[in-house]
């Protein structure tokens, strides 16, 4: 049977104008292509866990407008069940202008949305039960409180992704969490917004996070890998060595591959490597979700990697 995620969390539209050079001032420049495609870091992950094979739903908020249809329509025809994809009546969807220079280089200006509810009441958490791990992100904290809590009492493990936040959203969500994933931006704000240029700064913030509550802390650093604290001391997880095109949703796919594979039962280490080279995979290709690998692609490359280890 395979294996059920739950991803809750935020959801965007992303409408891209490619264009020669980023506009410096007022006036007119052309765009060589139109596109519009989905991203948000619950959204995102929910696509990679599809992508690697797992069963997964996505419970987020949007409003029932044109941006909002295309979004959901987006991840079902992904293979995510967008059951509880809600799309509120009058509310607004999130979108984002994106333009993306010939050089790479990008401008963005993004709408959070507007009247999405924050109340959980409607979410279905009696399905709960029946999950084998379950992710949200920091961008709904009554969403993500609501799963964690309930996920505890059935003893399905949870994975928060930590990104930049306010105190108040860290308080609330790492003591109901078991794995806090935090990225670099997320943890400096969990900081206090000091710079944690060291590793020891850095440890220091992780052992803090597990103090409100949280099994696992973790901090993916980019090309730099992984550094977690757990019961056992300090690990790390090298990242892997590939010619790296588009890094856009890394951080994303690492907390969806890494949720699929703790609901698959694996300890912390596999978990870690796995997510690992499924986001160095995504950072060889274009596209937030059009560049995640299929298993089968994960499975080739790793075995690759037992011949050509990660960096260190
Ligand atoms: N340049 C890279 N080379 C290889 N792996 C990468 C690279 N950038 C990101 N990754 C992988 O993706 C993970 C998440 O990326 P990161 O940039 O830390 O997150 P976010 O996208 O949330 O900022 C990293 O821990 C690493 O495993
Ligand atoms: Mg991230």
């Amino acid at each position: 049977m395979t294996t059920r995620i739950i991803c809750l969390g935020n959801t965007t539209l992303d409408k891209v104008w490619p264009v020669f050079d980023l506009p410096t001032g007022g006036g007119k420049v052309r765009a060589s292509d139109y596109f519009e495609v989905g991203g948000g870091m619950g959204a995102n992950a929910a696509v990679a866990v599809a992508r690697l094979g797992g069963s997964v739903a996505y419970w987020g908020r949007a409003g029932d407008d044109a941006a909002g249809e295309t979004m959901k329509n987006e991840m079902r025809s992904y293979g995510v069940d967008v059951n509880h994809f809600r799309l509120f009546p009058g509310a607004r969807s999130s979108t984002s202008a994106v333009l993306v220079a010939n050089d790479g280089e990008r401008a963005i200006i993004n709408f959070r949305g507007a009247g999405i509810p924050d109340h959980p009441a409607w979410l279905p958490l009696e399905a709960v039960a029946g999950a084998d791990a379950a992710l949200a992100d920091i961008r709904w904290i009554e969403g993500a409180c609501a799963l964690f809590a309930k996920a505890r009492g059935c003893g399905v493990p949870t994975v928060l992704d930590a990104e930049t936040a306010m105190p108040a959203a860290f308080a609330a969500t790492l003591p109901l969490v078991d794995h806090a994933v935090f990225s670099e931006p997320g943890l400096r704000s969990f900081a206090g917004n000091r710079p944690l240029d060291n590793d020891e700064d850095r440890i220091a913030a992780l052992a803090r996070a597990r103090s409100l509550g949280c099994k696992v802390a973790a901090l993916t650093r980019g090309g730099e890998g992984v550094i977690w604290v757990d019961d056992a001391g300090i690990h790390r997880q090298p990242a892997f060595v590939v010619d790296v095109v588009d890094t856009t949703g890394a951080g994303d796919v690492f907390h969806g591959a890494y949720t699929l594979t703790l609901g698959e039962g694996a300890d912390v280490t596999d978990a870690m490597r796995f997510a690992s080279a499924v986001a160095a995979l995504k950072c060889t290709r274009h596209g937030g979700r059009a560049g995640i690998p299929t298993r089968t692609a994960v499975t080739a490359f790793m075995a690759d990697m037992q011949v050509r280890p990660a960096s260190t």
